[in-house]
């Protein structure tokens, strides 16, 4: 999740490059740079930090050049430093490349690149990208780039620059933004809208798999296998305000609709082709590596504490490891049992979360190995734990958190496979089931979020309500606490879940005519028992919403309305049942008239006590 921009014309490209990048830092902030040929030499400056260190290194030194690229981080494949930052050279300088994405075979283009005589700065996967080209370059830009594209496997908004051929900028997209703006006589390009609408309106959107040659006065696109494409212009008429939320209304909608995508960046280049395993390169833990862990241990806050709610089943029930999930700022004052025999999970979209961090330091003092699940490279929670797994959502920018959710439980249930596979407690065909049911994933969720109608009109039909109720059990348990804590938090609706074997324990008490109830019963082992509850709670007169598998007759006939979706592994449900709730709650506080993005009284990262 990064920007991308680029510029050829007549003006200085420094200045386009610049002024495009402070448009895109809520994409990534972690390092910037820029590449600017001179007529001689490609000069490139980068650094680690926010965009105004960049602006600062260069105030007496601007580059001067007419061509130019630019990139502002959101570190993935190592951490945030110089070297790691974009823009990426060859071995001599001669060419340049901005990525944004994912390069999942690049570790294998390194090892053979390495054995050709390259030699690697960084630790990224784009670098790899900047040295295949200087490889294949024949005195042919555009073939080059072909092949280029050809031998890289993954996500990728990419941009290229040579000094061979200085009078033509080239780009590819697949799987993330890439747009050309149209200008007279110059051309822009950039991986968002917000970075071109000062300078133009007109663009050429690219569609996965295009390659766009650019110059000054043309823009060239063709398909993968080299056949000319005529693009359509498209007229870009929202304000700045709307492009830098992608056309949505606010970020938490548009960061709920990127979920196919960031669920499929978390899982790039884990999964084994033929879905025997999980690979961890940041983990490479070897059977031995488990010997004396006796259990495991998860904290966490909020949302990513539900996350760890999720992990709990899915650990125990794969991996068979007992599971102890804590609140944060419980654990810390409890004088927990931990010792060396514990791994101490922590999981944080942020990082810097205090009482995680806390957690952590203490699990450690106390001598557990620890893990920490995170969505921010260089983050405090990831600098102190042993080892870390990073989501790959992006910038979450919205409070309410809902791609970083997805993607925690994405890693932690990939996670509970790998300690499976080691243990050999899963037998392979399983294995194989549960990779596949994986990669099904993002084109389900897909289908979650063309299914929206109906959760609007429930929004606005039970937007008023006073409280609401959240049931299910196991698994879906887990996805009612998240589901009421969305809910609660951007409408100000009363929202309580329980599991729902607990109703008859007293909440069965504030059950009265007319109270919605949303009941999830995705849970094939505990089905019945599910439907049970759903029946007391219809016979105190509640309206029940139940969120089931597409097909699902027996729910449809005892509740009041029915969210389905498309049937999946029961351990890989919860990443499809979370979105309607998120939807819901989203639709909810806008017919109320919240603030969404902004909910009263939180913050995004509490990082004091
Ligand atoms: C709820 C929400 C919070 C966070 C919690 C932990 O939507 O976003 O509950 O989950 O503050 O934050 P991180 O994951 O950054 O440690």
């Amino acid at each position: 999740m990064c920007g991308i921009v680029g510029y050829i014309g007549p003006k200085q490209a420094a200045g386009f490059l610049l002024e495009g990048l402070s448009k895109l830092e809520y994409r990534g902030y972690d390092s910037a740079g820029i590449a600017v040929f001179d007529g001689e030499k490609i000069n490139v400056t980068k650094t680690v930090g926010r965009l105004a260190v960049l602006k600062d290194q260069l105030k007496n030194n601007m580059p001067q050049g007419q061509i130019g690229i630019g990139h502002t981080r959101w570190a993935t494949h190592g951490r945030p430093s110089d070297v790691n930052s974009h823009p990426h050279t060859d071995c001599t300088g001669n060419f340049v490349v901005v990525h944004n994405g994912i390069i999942e075979n690049y570790l294998d283009l390194k090892e053979k690149l390495i054995e050709k005589g390259h030699v690697f700065v960084s630790e990224t996967d784009t670098e790899v990208v900047a040295h295949l080209l200087e490889e294949y370059y024949d005195g042919d830009f555009e073939g080059a780039v072909k092949k280029v594209l050809a031998a890289i496997e993954g996500s990728y908004s990419l941009v290229f620059m040579t000094k061979f051929d200085p009078d033509k900028i080239i780009c590819s997209k697949k799987d993330n933004p890439l747009v050309i703006g149209l200008g007279q006589g110059e051309n822009f390009i950039a991986s968002d809208i917000p970075a071109i609408i000062n300078y133009t309106r007109r663009t050429y959107i690219l569609s996965d798999g295009e390659m766009a040659v650019v110059t000054k006065d043309s823009v060239w696109v063709m398909n993968r296998q080299g056949v000319p494409v005529s693009k359509k212009v498209f007229e870009v008429n929202w304000d700045a305000e709307a492009a830098e939320k992608g056309g949505y209304e606010h970020f938490m909608i548009k960061e709920i609709y990127e979920q196919p995508k960031v669920i499929r960046e978390t899982m790039s280049g884990r999964l084994a082709k033929d879905n025997s395993e999980i690979i961890f390169d940041e983990l490479k833990w070897t059977k031995e590596d488990l010997v004396g862990i006796k259990k495991i241990l998860i904290t966490a806050c909020g949302t990513a504490y539900h996350a760890g709610f999720v992990a709990k089943y899915f650990i125990e029930q794969l991996a068979r490891i007992p599971v102890e999930v804590d609140i944060a700022s419980e654990f810390r004052y409890r004088t927990p049992l931990v010792d060396e025999s514990t791994l101490a999970i922590v999981i944080s979209q942020s990082g810097e979360t205090i009482d995680t961090l806390a957690a952590l330091k203490e699990a450690k003092r106390l001598g557990a190995r620890t893990l920490a699940v995170t969505n921010v490279v260089g983050s405090s929670i990831a600098r102190e734990a042993d080892h870390v797994i990073y989501t790959w959502a992006g910038p979450e920018i919205a409070v309410a958190s809902t791609k970083a959710y997805t993607t925690q439980l994405v890693s932690v249930f990939m996670l509970a496979l790998y300690l499976a596979g080691l243990k050999e407690a899963i037998a392979p065909e399983r294995m194989k089931e549960l990779v596949a049911g994986l990669k099904n994933l993002p084109a389900q969720a897909h289908e979650v979020l063309d299914d929206v109608e109906p959760i609007k009109t429930f929004a606005e039909k039970y937007g008023f309500s006073e409280d609401v109720f959240f049931i299910g059990r196991s698994l879906d348990y887990a996805v009612a606490l998240e589901g009421a804590l969305k809910l609660k938090e951007i409408s100000y609706i009363h929202a309580e879940a329980y599991a729902a074997g607990e109703l008859k324990h007293g909440t069965l008490a504030l059950i009265i005519e007319g109270v919605p109830v949303i009941a999830l019963a995705t849970q094939s082992d505990v089905y019945d028992k599910t439907l049970s509850n759903i029946k007391e709670v219809k016979a105190r007169d509640a309206v029940v919403i139940g969120i089931g598998f597409v097909g699902d007759k027996q729910l449809e006939k005892y509740v009041d309305h029915t969210i389905l979706i498309p049937r999946t592994e029961k351990y890989l449900a919860p990443i499809l049942s979370v979105i309607p709730l998120q939807l819901l709650a989203y639709y909810a506080a806008i017919t109320r008239g919240c603030d969404v993005d902004k909910p009263r009284n939180l913050a995004k990262s509490v990082t004091v006590e």
